[in-house]
């Protein structure tokens, strides 16, 4: 009776499945519209990432300043304000530039694995799913290359040029 139970709701499960794919064989001749559709999705919701992620606090010049009024054709081309601490100084790097230049598979094996200095938060990218990695990539993707690269990183002890964020040394453990 349990047998026949579990069965029968395995093949519900399996018929559940199966549904959406008919559906989609179904829709074939509309293919490229339902792609277009689909790939606007990734892009929107790739958007809304980015803002509630706050890649822009640190990748957007301005925009924390602003209260986020930057033009989205500005957005994540990097910053020249420098972060100061313990490893030296960072910039955040312009996104524009590094991430078209990589795959979307690429991407998401890097997003998934990276460490970088701080104040870059790559462990919380390690937690995104790979549809919110991919509906980011997709979304810078449509926004395209731009700007310059950041300035390169400089050595703990070494003194910043330009202007910087001065961080404290991290607690003691
Ligand atoms: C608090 C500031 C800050 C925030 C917030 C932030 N970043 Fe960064 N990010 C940096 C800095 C600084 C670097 C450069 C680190 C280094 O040089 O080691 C960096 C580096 C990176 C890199 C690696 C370098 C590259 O371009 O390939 C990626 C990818 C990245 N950030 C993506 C993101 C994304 C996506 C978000 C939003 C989810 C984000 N960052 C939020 C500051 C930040």
């Amino acid at each position: 009776m349990i047998a026949a139970l579990h069965t029968a709701c395995a093949a519900a499960v399996l018929l559940a499945l199966a549904t959406p794919a008919v559906h989609a064989a179904q829709n074939k001749p509309h293919q490229p519209a339902a792609n277009a559709t689909a790939q606007g999705k990734y892009v929107e919701r790739g958007r809304y990432l980015v803002k509630v992620g706050g890649c822009n606090d640190c990748h957007t010049a301005g925009y924390g300043m602003s209260a986020g009024k930057v033009p989205e054709k500005d957005w994540l081309q990097g910053d020249q304000l420098g972060w100061h601490g313990p490893w030296g100084t960072t910039y955040p790097t312009n996104l524009r530039l590094s991430m078209n230049a990589l795959s979307e598979d690429d991407w998401i094996r890097m997003a998934q694995t990276m460490q970088a200095r701080p104040p870059m938060p790559w462990f919380t990218l390690h937690q995104m799913d790979k549809e919110d990695l991919r509906a980011i990539y997709r979304f810078v993707r449509h926004l395209g290359p731009a700007g310059k690269p950041a300035p390169a990183a400089l050595a703990p002890g070494v003194a910043p040029k330009g202007p910087a964020i001065l961080f404290p040394a991290p607690p003691a453990k």
